[in-house]
Protein backbone atom coordinates (compact mmCIF):
# COMPACT_ATOMS: atom_id res chain seq x y z
CA UNK A 1 0.00 0.00 0.00
CA UNK A 2 1.40 3.72 -0.78
CA UNK A 3 1.56 6.43 1.51
CA UNK A 4 -0.97 8.16 -0.69
CA UNK A 5 -3.90 5.42 -0.34
CA UNK A 6 -5.90 6.72 2.21
CA UNK A 7 -8.35 3.69 2.86
CA UNK A 8 -10.60 2.61 5.93
CA UNK A 9 -9.06 -0.48 5.73
CA UNK A 10 -6.40 -2.38 7.96
CA UNK A 11 -3.05 -1.94 6.71
CA UNK A 12 -0.86 -4.83 5.98
CA UNK A 13 2.62 -3.91 5.11
CA UNK A 14 3.64 -6.74 7.18
CA UNK A 15 3.92 -10.45 6.23
CA UNK A 16 3.35 -13.57 7.79
CA UNK A 17 6.71 -15.42 8.70
CA UNK A 18 7.45 -18.55 6.65
CA UNK A 19 6.77 -21.82 8.67
CA UNK A 20 10.28 -22.15 8.98
CA UNK A 21 11.06 -19.14 10.68
CA UNK A 22 8.32 -19.95 13.66
CA UNK A 23 9.28 -21.31 16.88
CA UNK A 24 8.58 -24.81 17.09
CA UNK A 25 5.85 -24.84 19.44
CA UNK A 26 3.84 -22.04 17.36
CA UNK A 27 3.27 -24.90 14.99
CA UNK A 28 2.25 -27.79 17.87
CA UNK A 29 -0.92 -29.72 17.68
CA UNK A 30 -3.90 -29.43 19.90
CA UNK A 31 -2.37 -32.54 21.48
CA UNK A 32 1.27 -31.58 21.35
CA UNK A 33 0.62 -28.78 23.09
CA UNK A 34 -1.37 -29.90 25.86
CA UNK A 35 1.17 -32.46 26.54
CA UNK A 36 3.66 -29.99 26.88
CA UNK A 37 1.22 -27.58 29.05
CA UNK A 38 0.49 -30.62 31.63
CA UNK A 39 4.09 -31.75 32.12
CA UNK A 40 5.40 -28.08 32.77
CA UNK A 41 1.78 -27.59 34.62
CA UNK A 42 2.93 -30.50 37.16
CA UNK A 43 6.55 -29.20 37.32
CA UNK A 44 5.27 -25.18 38.07
CA UNK A 45 2.80 -26.73 40.88
CA UNK A 46 5.68 -29.20 42.34
CA UNK A 47 8.27 -26.34 42.42
CA UNK A 48 6.26 -23.77 43.60
CA UNK A 49 4.62 -26.45 46.32
CA UNK A 50 8.38 -26.95 47.90
CA UNK A 51 9.73 -23.81 47.67
CA UNK A 52 6.90 -20.88 48.37
CA UNK A 53 5.27 -21.19 51.55
CA UNK A 54 2.17 -19.23 50.63
CA UNK A 55 1.44 -21.53 47.85
CA UNK A 56 1.94 -24.66 50.13
CA UNK A 57 -0.20 -23.50 52.75
CA UNK A 58 -2.85 -22.29 50.10
CA UNK A 59 -2.80 -26.16 48.42
CA UNK A 60 -2.93 -28.00 51.96
CA UNK A 61 -5.90 -25.88 52.43
CA UNK A 62 -7.18 -27.25 49.42
CA UNK A 63 -6.40 -30.35 50.07
CA UNK A 64 -4.38 -30.67 47.01
CA UNK A 65 -0.71 -31.94 46.38
CA UNK A 66 0.96 -31.58 42.77
CA UNK A 67 0.53 -35.13 42.59
CA UNK A 68 -2.91 -34.68 42.27
CA UNK A 69 -2.62 -33.02 38.83
CA UNK A 70 -3.95 -35.55 36.42
CA UNK A 71 -5.07 -32.83 33.65
CA UNK A 72 -5.28 -29.64 32.74
CA UNK A 73 -8.75 -29.11 34.23
CA UNK A 74 -7.18 -30.15 37.50
CA UNK A 75 -5.94 -26.61 38.04
CA UNK A 76 -9.53 -25.25 38.34
CA UNK A 77 -9.60 -27.16 41.64
CA UNK A 78 -6.64 -24.44 42.74
CA UNK A 79 -7.19 -21.43 44.77
CA UNK A 80 -6.74 -17.96 43.11
CA UNK A 81 -3.52 -15.52 43.08
CA UNK A 82 -4.01 -11.99 43.35
CA UNK A 83 -1.81 -8.77 43.99
CA UNK A 84 -2.81 -9.05 47.17
CA UNK A 85 -0.63 -11.84 47.85
CA UNK A 86 2.28 -10.55 46.30
CA UNK A 87 1.87 -7.57 48.40
CA UNK A 88 1.81 -9.30 51.69
CA UNK A 89 4.77 -10.86 51.15
CA UNK A 90 6.90 -7.81 49.88
CA UNK A 91 9.13 -7.76 48.22
CA UNK A 92 10.34 -11.00 47.75
CA UNK A 93 8.16 -13.48 49.72
CA UNK A 94 6.62 -15.56 46.87
CA UNK A 95 10.25 -16.03 45.13
CA UNK A 96 10.81 -19.84 44.47
CA UNK A 97 14.22 -19.79 44.29
CA UNK A 98 17.00 -18.65 46.46
CA UNK A 99 18.12 -14.96 45.47
CA UNK A 100 21.81 -15.79 44.66
CA UNK A 101 19.96 -17.52 41.31
CA UNK A 102 17.27 -13.99 40.79
CA UNK A 103 18.94 -12.38 38.22
CA UNK A 104 16.97 -9.33 37.80
CA UNK A 105 13.75 -7.65 39.67
CA UNK A 106 11.06 -5.27 38.25
CA UNK A 107 8.27 -4.06 40.12
CA UNK A 108 4.83 -2.63 38.87
CA UNK A 109 4.28 0.98 40.70
CA UNK A 110 0.53 -0.04 41.41
CA UNK A 111 -1.48 3.33 42.31
CA UNK A 112 -1.49 3.18 45.95
CA UNK A 113 0.36 1.08 48.82
CA UNK A 114 3.41 -1.28 47.81
CA UNK A 115 4.83 -2.18 44.47
CA UNK A 116 4.33 -5.42 43.26
CA UNK A 117 7.90 -6.87 43.01
CA UNK A 118 8.69 -9.62 40.75
CA UNK A 119 11.85 -11.41 40.05
CA UNK A 120 13.88 -13.74 37.20
CA UNK A 121 16.67 -16.02 36.74
CA UNK A 122 18.57 -16.20 33.88
CA UNK A 123 16.42 -19.33 32.64
CA UNK A 124 13.43 -16.67 33.15
CA UNK A 125 15.13 -13.79 31.36
CA UNK A 126 15.87 -16.14 28.38
CA UNK A 127 12.21 -17.67 28.40
CA UNK A 128 11.09 -13.36 27.84
CA UNK A 129 13.14 -12.85 25.11
CA UNK A 130 12.06 -15.61 23.10
CA UNK A 131 8.37 -14.96 23.80
CA UNK A 132 8.93 -11.23 23.13
CA UNK A 133 10.84 -12.55 19.85
CA UNK A 134 8.33 -14.09 18.61
CA UNK A 135 5.83 -11.81 19.34
CA UNK A 136 7.47 -9.19 17.14
CA UNK A 137 8.17 -11.68 14.59
CA UNK A 138 4.40 -11.81 14.54
CA UNK A 139 3.56 -8.54 14.24
CA UNK A 140 5.53 -8.35 11.21
CA UNK A 141 9.27 -8.00 12.43
CA UNK A 142 12.10 -9.74 10.81
CA UNK A 143 16.18 -10.05 11.79
CA UNK A 144 17.91 -6.79 10.34
CA UNK A 145 15.59 -4.45 11.32
CA UNK A 146 15.62 -1.32 13.66
CA UNK A 147 13.44 -1.51 16.91
CA UNK A 148 13.13 2.00 18.35
CA UNK A 149 11.63 0.91 21.79
CA UNK A 150 9.73 3.65 23.67
CA UNK A 151 8.68 1.92 26.21
CA UNK A 152 9.95 3.17 29.80
CA UNK A 153 13.37 1.40 31.27
CA UNK A 154 13.81 0.87 34.59
CA UNK A 155 11.82 -1.17 36.94
CA UNK A 156 8.74 -0.86 34.10
CA UNK A 157 8.85 -4.28 32.62
CA UNK A 158 7.93 -2.97 29.17
CA UNK A 159 11.61 -1.08 28.11
CA UNK A 160 13.84 -3.85 29.15
CA UNK A 161 11.34 -6.48 28.05
CA UNK A 162 10.87 -5.40 24.45
CA UNK A 163 14.93 -4.50 24.02
CA UNK A 164 16.04 -8.41 25.00
CA UNK A 165 13.28 -9.61 22.51
CA UNK A 166 14.48 -7.53 19.50
CA UNK A 167 17.46 -8.28 20.30
CA UNK A 168 17.02 -12.35 20.53
CA UNK A 169 15.17 -12.01 16.99
CA UNK A 170 18.37 -10.53 15.78
CA UNK A 171 17.16 -6.88 15.06
CA UNK A 172 19.19 -3.45 16.26
CA UNK A 173 17.91 -1.71 19.26
CA UNK A 174 17.25 1.80 19.79
CA UNK A 175 16.85 2.39 23.51
CA UNK A 176 14.89 5.41 23.50
CA UNK A 177 12.67 4.83 26.31
CA UNK A 178 9.42 7.33 27.48
CA UNK A 179 9.60 11.08 27.57
CA UNK A 180 12.01 13.84 25.39
CA UNK A 181 9.56 13.72 22.77
CA UNK A 182 11.29 16.00 20.44
CA UNK A 183 14.34 14.14 20.53
CA UNK A 184 12.38 11.08 20.42
CA UNK A 185 10.89 12.35 16.67
CA UNK A 186 14.35 13.22 15.42
CA UNK A 187 16.08 10.32 16.31
CA UNK A 188 13.41 8.33 14.39
CA UNK A 189 14.04 10.86 11.42
CA UNK A 190 17.72 9.80 11.54
CA UNK A 191 18.36 6.39 12.60
CA UNK A 192 15.06 5.16 10.06
CA UNK A 193 14.45 2.32 12.74
CA UNK A 194 11.02 0.27 11.05
CA UNK A 195 9.47 -0.40 14.40
CA UNK A 196 8.23 1.20 17.10
CA UNK A 197 7.88 0.01 20.72
CA UNK A 198 5.44 2.25 22.65
CA UNK A 199 2.20 2.93 24.18
CA UNK A 200 -0.69 3.07 21.77
CA UNK A 201 -1.47 6.90 23.66
CA UNK A 202 2.35 7.73 23.59
CA UNK A 203 2.21 7.38 19.98
CA UNK A 204 -0.21 9.57 19.86
CA UNK A 205 1.64 12.03 21.50
CA UNK A 206 4.49 11.47 19.02
CA UNK A 207 2.55 11.83 16.28
CA UNK A 208 1.72 15.26 17.43
CA UNK A 209 5.36 16.05 17.75
CA UNK A 210 6.16 15.28 14.12
CA UNK A 211 3.36 16.94 12.90
CA UNK A 212 4.58 20.36 15.36
CA UNK A 213 7.78 19.64 13.19
CA UNK A 214 6.29 19.99 9.97
CA UNK A 215 7.10 16.25 9.08
CA UNK A 216 4.41 14.24 7.86
CA UNK A 217 4.04 11.40 9.87
CA UNK A 218 3.15 9.30 6.95
CA UNK A 219 6.37 9.47 5.55
CA UNK A 220 8.68 7.95 8.43
CA UNK A 221 10.55 4.95 8.13
CA UNK A 222 8.23 3.48 10.28
CA UNK A 223 6.18 0.36 9.24
CA UNK A 224 5.14 -1.65 11.90
CA UNK A 225 4.20 -0.30 15.68
CA UNK A 226 3.50 -3.18 18.16
CA UNK A 227 1.03 -1.43 20.95
CA UNK A 228 0.33 -2.42 24.54
CA UNK A 229 0.20 -1.98 28.25
CA UNK A 230 -2.94 0.01 28.30
CA UNK A 231 -6.49 -0.78 26.74
CA UNK A 232 -6.59 0.77 22.94
CA UNK A 233 -9.76 0.14 20.72
CA UNK A 234 -10.02 -1.25 16.59
CA UNK A 235 -11.09 2.40 16.37
CA UNK A 236 -7.20 3.84 18.14
CA UNK A 237 -5.80 1.39 15.59
CA UNK A 238 -7.41 2.51 12.41
CA UNK A 239 -6.45 6.24 13.89
CA UNK A 240 -2.87 4.85 14.09
CA UNK A 241 -2.88 3.22 10.85
CA UNK A 242 -4.51 6.14 8.76
CA UNK A 243 -1.76 8.60 10.63
CA UNK A 244 1.01 6.97 10.48
CA UNK A 245 1.31 4.44 7.51
CA UNK A 246 1.95 1.73 9.67
CA UNK A 247 0.80 -1.85 10.56
CA UNK A 248 -0.55 -1.49 14.44
CA UNK A 249 -0.28 -4.63 16.50
CA UNK A 250 -1.39 -5.05 19.67
CA UNK A 251 1.04 -6.61 22.24
CA UNK A 252 0.20 -7.67 25.99
CA UNK A 253 1.40 -8.43 29.05
CA UNK A 254 2.12 -8.13 33.12
CA UNK A 255 4.81 -7.99 35.44
CA UNK A 256 3.48 -10.58 37.53
CA UNK A 257 3.45 -13.00 34.53
CA UNK A 258 6.57 -11.97 33.01
CA UNK A 259 6.40 -8.82 31.19
CA UNK A 260 5.28 -7.81 27.57
CA UNK A 261 5.08 -10.98 25.95
CA UNK A 262 2.46 -12.77 27.38
CA UNK A 263 0.07 -12.56 24.00
CA UNK A 264 0.66 -10.73 20.54
CA UNK A 265 -1.48 -10.50 17.55
CA UNK A 266 -0.48 -11.32 14.15
CA UNK A 267 0.04 -9.14 11.42
CA UNK A 268 -1.93 -11.01 8.88
CA UNK A 269 -4.85 -11.47 10.70
CA UNK A 270 -4.58 -8.90 13.30
CA UNK A 271 -7.38 -10.80 14.92
CA UNK A 272 -7.17 -10.91 18.62
CA UNK A 273 -4.12 -12.01 20.54
CA UNK A 274 -1.93 -15.47 20.37
CA UNK A 275 -1.62 -16.20 24.12
CA UNK A 276 1.80 -17.96 24.30
CA UNK A 277 0.79 -20.67 25.92
CA UNK A 278 3.17 -22.99 26.03
CA UNK A 279 4.60 -20.66 28.67
CA UNK A 280 1.50 -19.00 30.47
CA UNK A 281 -1.60 -21.37 30.70
CA UNK A 282 -5.19 -18.94 30.34
CA UNK A 283 -8.44 -18.94 31.90
CA UNK A 284 -11.14 -17.00 31.73
CA UNK A 285 -13.43 -16.89 35.08
CA UNK A 286 -16.66 -14.98 35.68
CA UNK A 287 -15.02 -12.18 38.22
CA UNK A 288 -17.94 -12.63 40.64
CA UNK A 289 -17.90 -16.49 41.30
CA UNK A 290 -14.17 -17.33 39.91
CA UNK A 291 -15.89 -20.43 37.81
CA UNK A 292 -14.18 -20.79 35.03
CA UNK A 293 -15.96 -20.18 31.38
CA UNK A 294 -15.76 -21.90 28.37
CA UNK A 295 -14.15 -20.36 25.50
CA UNK A 296 -15.90 -17.31 24.00
CA UNK A 297 -17.30 -16.18 26.91
CA UNK A 298 -16.26 -12.79 28.25
CA UNK A 299 -14.58 -12.62 31.77
CA UNK A 300 -11.31 -12.29 34.17
CA UNK A 301 -8.38 -13.38 32.50
CA UNK A 302 -6.31 -15.86 34.73
CA UNK A 303 -2.71 -16.95 33.84
CA UNK A 304 -0.82 -19.90 35.42
CA UNK A 305 3.15 -19.97 34.45
CA UNK A 306 4.61 -23.38 33.22
CA UNK A 307 7.72 -22.64 33.43
CA UNK A 308 8.79 -19.71 35.42
CA UNK A 309 11.52 -20.49 37.89
CA UNK A 310 11.96 -17.07 40.11
CA UNK A 311 8.09 -16.48 40.42
CA UNK A 312 5.88 -19.45 39.60
CA UNK A 313 2.28 -17.79 39.40
CA UNK A 314 -0.21 -19.95 39.98
CA UNK A 315 -3.78 -18.51 38.72
CA UNK A 316 -3.42 -15.38 38.59
CA UNK A 317 -6.03 -12.83 38.86
CA UNK A 318 -5.33 -10.39 35.64
CA UNK A 319 -8.61 -7.81 36.97
CA UNK A 320 -8.56 -7.97 32.23
CA UNK A 321 -11.48 -8.32 30.87
CA UNK A 322 -11.53 -10.65 27.56
CA UNK A 323 -12.65 -13.47 26.32
CA UNK A 324 -10.69 -16.63 24.62
CA UNK A 325 -11.21 -17.93 21.10
CA UNK A 326 -10.00 -20.93 18.77
CA UNK A 327 -6.51 -20.04 16.98
CA UNK A 328 -6.56 -19.12 13.31
CA UNK A 329 -2.99 -17.33 12.19
CA UNK A 330 -1.17 -19.86 14.93
CA UNK A 331 -2.42 -23.37 16.31
CA UNK A 332 -2.42 -21.58 19.86
CA UNK A 333 -5.69 -19.49 21.20
CA UNK A 334 -6.18 -16.02 21.10
CA UNK A 335 -7.45 -13.70 23.52
CA UNK A 336 -9.89 -10.76 22.26
CA UNK A 337 -8.70 -7.44 22.66
CA UNK A 338 -8.61 -6.11 26.36
CA UNK A 339 -12.25 -4.04 26.58
CA UNK A 340 -11.04 -2.76 30.60
CA UNK A 341 -9.13 -3.97 33.87
CA UNK A 342 -11.90 -4.13 36.52
CA UNK A 343 -9.75 -1.30 38.29
CA UNK A 344 -10.75 0.89 35.60
CA UNK A 345 -14.60 0.04 35.85
CA UNK A 346 -16.77 3.44 36.12
CA UNK A 347 -19.93 2.42 38.01
CA UNK A 348 -22.29 5.37 36.71
CA UNK A 349 -25.93 5.16 38.29
CA UNK A 350 -25.49 1.79 38.92
CA UNK A 351 -24.33 1.43 34.99
CA UNK A 352 -21.27 0.43 34.45
CA UNK A 353 -18.54 1.42 31.80
CA UNK A 354 -15.01 1.64 30.44
CA UNK A 355 -13.00 4.17 29.16
CA UNK A 356 -12.88 1.88 25.83
CA UNK A 357 -16.46 2.20 25.44
CA UNK A 358 -15.91 5.96 25.28
CA UNK A 359 -12.55 6.33 22.91
CA UNK A 360 -14.57 4.37 20.62
CA UNK A 361 -17.34 6.58 20.37
CA UNK A 362 -14.89 9.54 20.56
CA UNK A 363 -13.27 8.45 17.55
CA UNK A 364 -16.60 7.81 15.27
CA UNK A 365 -17.48 11.31 15.96
CA UNK A 366 -16.19 13.29 13.60
CA UNK A 367 -14.02 16.50 14.13
CA UNK A 368 -13.18 15.06 17.72
CA UNK A 369 -9.55 14.28 18.53
CA UNK A 370 -8.21 10.78 20.14
CA UNK A 371 -7.11 13.08 23.47
CA UNK A 372 -9.72 12.93 26.08
CA UNK A 373 -10.71 12.26 29.90
CA UNK A 374 -13.16 11.06 31.95
CA UNK A 375 -13.80 13.42 34.27
CA UNK A 376 -15.73 12.29 37.43
CA UNK A 377 -17.23 14.52 39.82
CA UNK A 378 -20.26 14.54 42.43
CA UNK A 379 -22.90 17.22 42.74
CA UNK A 380 -25.47 16.63 44.64
CA UNK A 381 -24.91 13.42 45.79
CA UNK A 382 -25.31 12.66 42.05
CA UNK A 383 -22.05 10.95 40.09
CA UNK A 384 -21.61 12.56 36.75
CA UNK A 385 -18.98 12.18 34.03
CA UNK A 386 -17.98 15.30 31.51
CA UNK A 387 -15.90 14.26 28.94
CA UNK A 388 -13.36 16.10 28.09
CA UNK A 389 -12.07 15.98 24.11
CA UNK A 390 -9.98 17.89 22.31
CA UNK A 391 -11.14 19.00 18.62
CA UNK A 392 -9.20 18.33 15.61
CA UNK A 393 -7.44 21.34 14.54
CA UNK A 394 -9.58 21.44 11.26
CA UNK A 395 -13.20 21.31 13.58
CA UNK A 396 -14.04 24.80 14.61
CA UNK A 397 -16.13 26.60 16.89
CA UNK A 398 -19.50 25.89 15.62
CA UNK A 399 -18.90 22.49 14.10
CA UNK A 400 -17.64 21.90 17.77
CA UNK A 401 -20.75 21.94 19.33
CA UNK A 402 -22.92 19.93 16.70
CA UNK A 403 -19.94 17.04 17.39
CA UNK A 404 -20.60 17.33 20.99
CA UNK A 405 -24.34 16.87 20.92
CA UNK A 406 -23.58 13.67 18.32
CA UNK A 407 -21.11 12.16 21.15
CA UNK A 408 -23.26 12.97 24.00
CA UNK A 409 -26.09 11.21 21.87
CA UNK A 410 -23.94 8.35 21.21
CA UNK A 411 -23.28 7.73 24.42
CA UNK A 412 -26.40 7.69 25.90
CA UNK A 413 -27.75 5.27 23.17
CA UNK A 414 -24.64 3.07 22.95
CA UNK A 415 -23.44 3.15 26.90
CA UNK A 416 -26.94 4.09 28.35
CA UNK A 417 -25.19 6.97 30.57
CA UNK A 418 -25.64 10.59 30.05
CA UNK A 419 -22.19 12.95 29.91
CA UNK A 420 -21.49 16.21 29.60
CA UNK A 421 -19.23 17.01 26.79
CA UNK A 422 -16.42 19.75 26.94
CA UNK A 423 -14.78 20.06 23.82
CA UNK A 424 -11.70 21.76 24.37
CA UNK A 425 -8.91 23.20 21.90
CA UNK A 426 -6.39 21.59 20.40
CA UNK A 427 -3.37 20.46 22.13
CA UNK A 428 -4.54 21.60 25.82
CA UNK A 429 -5.09 18.32 27.22
CA UNK A 430 -1.86 16.81 29.24
CA UNK A 431 -0.17 14.24 27.09
CA UNK A 432 0.68 10.77 27.79
CA UNK A 433 4.51 9.59 28.41
CA UNK A 434 3.52 6.12 29.07
CA UNK A 435 0.58 4.59 30.41
CA UNK A 436 -2.07 6.96 30.06
CA UNK A 437 -4.43 7.57 32.78
CA UNK A 438 -7.87 8.53 31.28
CA UNK A 439 -9.81 8.76 34.81
CA UNK A 440 -9.87 12.08 36.31
CA UNK A 441 -11.97 11.24 39.43
CA UNK A 442 -12.26 14.53 41.94
CA UNK A 443 -15.13 12.95 43.66
CA UNK A 444 -14.31 12.28 47.55
CA UNK A 445 -13.52 8.73 48.67
O1 LIG B 1 2.20 -3.20 31.05
C1 LIG B 1 3.62 -5.03 30.45
C2 LIG B 1 3.63 -4.56 29.05
C3 LIG B 1 4.60 -3.66 28.63
C4 LIG B 1 2.71 -5.03 28.14
C5 LIG B 1 4.63 -3.25 27.33
C6 LIG B 1 2.74 -4.63 26.82
C7 LIG B 1 3.69 -3.73 26.42
P1 LIG B 1 2.22 -3.99 33.95
O2 LIG B 1 2.79 -2.63 34.16
O3 LIG B 1 2.35 -4.97 35.02
O4 LIG B 1 2.87 -4.65 32.69
O5 LIG B 1 0.69 -3.78 33.59
C8 LIG B 1 -0.09 -4.86 33.21
O6 LIG B 1 -1.42 -3.49 31.73
O7 LIG B 1 -2.87 -6.25 33.43
C9 LIG B 1 -3.39 -4.76 31.55
O8 LIG B 1 -4.34 -4.18 32.41
C10 LIG B 1 -2.57 -3.67 30.91
N1 LIG B 1 -2.17 -4.09 29.56
C11 LIG B 1 -0.99 -4.58 29.16
N2 LIG B 1 -1.01 -4.83 27.81
C12 LIG B 1 -2.24 -4.48 27.39
C13 LIG B 1 -2.90 -4.51 26.13
C14 LIG B 1 2.81 -4.19 31.40
N3 LIG B 1 -2.29 -4.90 25.01
C15 LIG B 1 -1.47 -4.40 32.83
N4 LIG B 1 -4.19 -4.12 26.08
C16 LIG B 1 -2.34 -5.51 32.36
C17 LIG B 1 -4.84 -3.70 27.20
C18 LIG B 1 -2.98 -4.03 28.50
N5 LIG B 1 -4.27 -3.64 28.39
Amino acid sequence: MTGTTRSRTTRRLGAAPAPSELDPAERYSADELAAVQLERLRWTLRHAYDNVPLYRARFDEAGFRPEDCRGLGDLARLPFTTKHDLRDTYPFGMFAVPMSDVRRVHASSGTTGRPTVVGYTEHDIDVWADVVARSIRAAGGRPGQKVHVSYGYGLFTGGLGAHYGAERLGCTVIPASGGMTARQVQIIQDFRPEIIMVTPSYMLTLVDEFERQGIDPRTTSLRTGIFGAEPWTEQMRQEIEERLDIDAVDIYGLSEVMGPGVANECVETKDGLHVWEDHFYPEVIDPFTGEVLPDGEEGELVFTSLTKQALPIIRYRTRDLTRLLPGTARPMRRMSRITGRSDDMIILRGVNLYPTQIEELVLRTGGMSPHFQLVLARRERMDQLTVRVEARPDCPGPRREAAAAELARAIKDGVGVTAEIAVVDPDTLERSVGKLRRIVDTREP
